[in-house]
């Protein structure tokens, strides 16, 4: 099994180039079952985008990689589709239920497998059902799948959700696309990603408005019409890289972002003492003489985000004094508090909050992995620890960081896979 090997300690200077967003790719891939004549370009190459892949595949969906242009083209193809989503290919990533919407709208009919629960927490489908109910969907639950039928299509409707959900809400959108009629979508999330999906949707001819939390959709989509569409920048990456320029920039320049979509994590690292300085879609950091402690809770966007919670964590240990964060989306997203511990950090958890007391002096250790979003905070902390830190299951980190070894080696980092 691969592993990261850091040596700590090293100041970081250079240029890192964000990626295109993963979470805003998989929705659209799952798009593609919509349609056809479709090319998607700065696409991810990583290993969820090649499980979705691998999903539409299955599915029968016809596509073509192009690995150097980090573009994806789609082809029309007269093979039948299979309207079904094999356990296999969920159960290591759960936006595979994403393909739910779109078969159901498109085909009437889905047999989709429940996704499980994973690390960070149960994780529920009952949203996206919810939502599929609204639009008149039939659904059953039978031998751990999802079975759902709408022999007559489906029907605009109002879905006003009880709760926010990214994922709830794209599936709505999906099936919302080529249902009859008009849907509103009340309470939903308007991640940057949602709207990356929602302007590919418009390419295609649809008629979506957003407005605050309330989405409107007019049905009946169905396209042959040939559309390019370039993926957004990984905010996520992008916030990951700005918090390693906050603990170790000499002078790290971040490329290809929109710092306007960054506004809540730039606004945060300002207040902690960062000095940021943003020039049109770049921003430029640097380590700051003395971090102030913070208190943040995580929240759907425009909040705090919590995919970026594990790693905010880390530049906390090197704050002066006590921070907190309150950890609002997942039960059970501190899995990397105990490792970090080890490694010589002084955090203590209470219900949703943990207290990170700075200023902690890290060693390097060796530490295992949990989730996508944890391996990356323990990337940061041997990254400003002393000696060594060899990190374990490395797997989850290649679901989501592009080129990571890469990008952090350009910038003088030592770090290495064996
Ligand atoms: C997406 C992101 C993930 C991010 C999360 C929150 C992708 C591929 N993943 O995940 O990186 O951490 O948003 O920003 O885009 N919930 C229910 N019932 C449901 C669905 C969700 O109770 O049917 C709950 C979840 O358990 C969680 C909360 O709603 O507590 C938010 O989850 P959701 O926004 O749906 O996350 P995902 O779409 O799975």
């Amino acid at each position: 099994m691969q592993k990261l090997i850091i040596k700590g300690k090293k100041k970081l200077t250079g240029t890192i180039s964000i990626s295109g967003s993963k979470n805003a790719t998989l929705p659209i891939l799952a798009a593609s079952i919509l349609t056809n004549n479709v090319k998607l370009s700065n696409v991810p190459l990583v290993k969820d985008i090649y499980t979705m892949l691998d999903l539409l595949k299955f599915i029968g969906i016809k596509f073509r990689i192009i690995k150097d242009k980090k573009s994806i083209e789609f082809k029309k193809t007269n093979k039948p589709i299979n309207t079904f989503a094999p356990y296999r290919l969920v159960k290591t990533m759960r936006a595979g239920v994403l393909v739910l919407g779109p078969l159901l709208t498109k085909y009437k009919k889905a047999k989709v497998s429940l996704p499980g629960g994973c690390a960070i927490g149960s994780r529920p489908v009952d949203l996206h059902l919810f939502a599929l109910k609204k639009l008149g969907a039939n659904i059953k639950i039978k031998n751990g799948y999802i079975i759902a039928k709408a022999r007559n299509g489906l029907t605009g409707a109002k879905i006003n959700f009880p709760s926010v959900s990214v994922g709830a809400t794209e599936n709505a959108i999906l099936a919302a696309y080529a249902a009859k009629g008009k849907t509103t979508i009340l309470n939903s999330a308007i991640e940057p990603e949602i709207i990356d999906l929602i302007n590919f949707l418009r390419k295609l001819g649809s008629k979506i408005k957003v407005v605050n939390r309330k989405i409107t959709i007019i049905g009946n989509g169905s396209s042959n019409k040939k559309v390019n569409h370039t993926i957004i920048f990984d905010r996520i990456e992008a916030g990951t890289y700005l918090i390693a320029g906050a603990l170790l920039g000499k002078k790290i320049s971040i490329k290809k972002t929109e710092p306007k979509v960054l506004k809540c994590e730039i606004d945060m690292l300002k207040k902690m003492g960062v000095k940021i300085l943003v020039k049109n879609k770049n921003i430029f950091i640097s380590k700051c003489k003395k971090l102030k402690k913070i208190n943040i809770s995580t929240k759907p966007y425009p909040g705090f985000p919590t995919d970026l919670q594990a790693q905010l964590m880390v530049l906390m240990t090197q704050a002066d004094g006590m921070s907190k964060i309150k950890e609002n989306i997942f039960e059970n997203r501190f899995m990397h508090i105990p490792e970090l511990r080890r490694m010589g950090a002084k955090i203590k958890i209470r219900n949703k909050t943990a207290h990170i007391f700075g200023t902690s002096s890290l060693n390097g250790a060796e530490v295992m992995a949990t989730d996508l979003r944890a391996s990356v905070s323990l990337v940061l902390a041997g990254l400003i620890a002393e000696n060594r830190t060899i990190i374990n299951r490395i797997y989850h980190l290649d679901r989501g960081y592009e080129s990571l070894e890469t990008k952090l080696k350009k910038c003088n980092a030592e770090i290495k896979r064996v």
